[in-house]
């Protein structure tokens, strides 16, 4: 089967996704991917409330999987496999999509393939650029932070992670600190963007010790006490807010550049045809990250690579995309398909 069309599902977070994918591995087109969010639901927890997210996504998914049919022009008759992200992720929502991707399954008697979420971020590149193995992959998001050496579909090989948060979740409770809306990653960054990254020391965590892994919550420590410091009682003045801001993404740029370098040295021994560094996750809008990874990667000859916003955040087009390179290679589940809220690469 040279051409496939595949439906993907997406629930293992905080958005539902249904999309539909025709092509190939590396040459595959989408024809529609909806995303509905749960922000509102959540904002007034500061934080995704599990139960809440799974309710959501149970209601949501019909509406998304047919809403994505319809923008594609696509009948469920017309589908060749249905993908779905069977973890890692918070399990009631993962068990929602599974569970909807089975129905389909039976009532249409297509094929049904699990996918692991991580591997649909790290494939993305693939879709969107017809990227060629391996690549190198920083996967940067609210949940995740890695490395990881991508040598086929299937084959991914992690070169280092976060020991603690990963830094769109030390982005979100900067802001938190900071009094700045949610999601903190926009508004940090925009703030940093007046501000002096040299008033306020922050840390460089891990720098001085070998290897790719990072860390980031030191980082959030240090801004608490020096929030503290300058603090009138509640009200912090616009310029010492701006200066803070300025001075924890300097940081987090220094240590994400630094430990790049590392993964692409150990990726480079490998002598890849077209070297190439991807980023996915949505720490990954950040222009000073991505301006600091360009000029890495110039200077190391590597192709920067950086997929569209909507599909370098969670969606269902990078499900339906990891699940057409298992179909292509003859692979699919049954319907003892399981959903896992843990699920290493
Ligand atoms: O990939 P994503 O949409 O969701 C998952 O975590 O799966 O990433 C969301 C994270 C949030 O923590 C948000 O603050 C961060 O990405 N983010 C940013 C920026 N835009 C979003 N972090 C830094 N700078 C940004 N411009
Ligand atoms: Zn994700």
């Amino acid at each position: 089967m040279s051409e496939m069309t595949i439906l993907g599902i997406e629930s293992s977070c905080d958005d539902t996704g249904a999309a539909v994918l025709r092509g190939g591995p590396g040459t595959a087109t989408v024809l529609s991917s909806v995303v509905v969010g749960q922000n509102e639901l959540h904002a007034p927890f500061g934080g995704v409330v599990p139960e809440i997210a799974a309710r959501a996504h149970a209601e949501k998914l019909d509406g998304c999987v047919i809403e994505a049919l319809d923008q594609a022009g696509v009948s469920l008759a017309e589908i060749d496999a249905i993908a779905v992200t069977a973890g890692p992720g918070l399990i009631g929502g993962v068990l929602s999509g599974v569970m909807c991707a089975k129905g389909i399954a039976v009532a249409t008697g297509k094929p049904l393939i699990g996918v692991n979420h991580l591997a649909g971020h790290a494939l993305t590149p693939r879709l969107t650029d017809g990227v060629t193995f391996p690549y190198l992959m920083l996967l940067v998001s609210g949940g995740h932070c890695q490395f990881l050496l991508v040598r086929g579909p299937e084959d991914f090989t992690r070169l280092g992670s976060t020991i603690d948060d990963a830094p769109g979740e030390a982005f979100d409770k900067t802001a938190r600190l900071l009094a700045l809306p949610q999601p903190g990653g926009p508004s940090v960054e925009a703030e940093a963007r007046n501000g002096d990254p040299k008033r306020f020391p922050f840390p460089r965590p891990l720098l001085d010790r070998p290897g790719c892994d990072l860390s980031f919550s030191g980082l959030k420590t240090a801004l608490l006490r020096q929030r503290d410091a300058v603090m009138l009682g509640d009200a912090l003045y616009a310029k010492d807010r701006a200066d803070l801001c300025a001075g924890f993404q300097a940081a987090v740029v220094d240590v994400l550049r630094e430990k790049t370098r590392r993964a692409l040295e150990l990726y480079l021994a490998e002598a890849p045809a077209v070297p190439t560094l991807a980023v996915a996750g949505g720490v990954a809008a950040n222009t000073a990250i991505r301006g600091a990874l360009t000029d890495l990667c110039a200077g190391l000859g590597v192709a920067f690579t950086a997929p569209p916003l909507k599909l370098c955040t969670d969606n269902g087009a990078m499900i339906a995309y990891a699940g057409l390179e298992r179909f292509a290679a003859g692979e699919a589940d049954d319907m003892t398909l399981a959903a896992r809220p843990r699920w290493p690469l």
